[in-house]
């Protein structure tokens, strides 16, 4: 993943972000998923009255991939923050780190970001080590 590639999946994180359905958190979160074959997949988070049922941005963005066919990743991009204040860093919950480690390796990039200009890189790996697999 060069800058380019990583501007143009945090622009698309961005945009996923504007879907965002919050109304009880009023977090609004946004992720785009680049897939090994050249493609983005995006998604938001969907929050259900109850709470339980709500999905998270990034487990969207993968439930859509796998939808579509797609399993393999390259990396995934994160923008997250209250409607009402600015995009700040919004790491992945511990059970979208587990949904990411079944279809991806420690390899995964994983960008967290503020806007297209300000991210930080890291890998899957060092955000979920000792991951569960039962073949492992
Ligand atoms: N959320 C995400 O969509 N992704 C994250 O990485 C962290 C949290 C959502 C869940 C919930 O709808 C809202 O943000 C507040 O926790």
């Amino acid at each position: 993943m060069n800058d380019e590639q990583i501007k143009t999946l945090v622009e698309a994180a961005l945009q996923a972000r504007k879907a965002s359905y919050a109304p009880y958190s009023a977090f609004k979160v946004g992720a785009a998923l680049q897939t090994t074959d050249g493609g983005i997949v995006t998604g938001c988070n969907v929050e259900i009255g109850g709470y339980a049922s709500s999905c998270c941005a990034e487990r969207t963005a993968v439930y859509k991939a796998v939808s579509q066919g797609k399993r393999a990743f390259a990396a995934v991009a994160i923008a997250g923050g209250f409607d009402s204040g600015p995009v700040a860093d919004c790491f992945p919950c511990g059970v979208c780190r587990q949904v990411l480690a079944e279809f991806c390796d420690d390899d995964l990039v994983v960008i967290v970001a503020e806007n297209e200009e300000k991210w930080r890189k890291f890998r899957l790996g060092e955000l979920f080590p000792y991951r569960f697999a039962e073949d492992m």
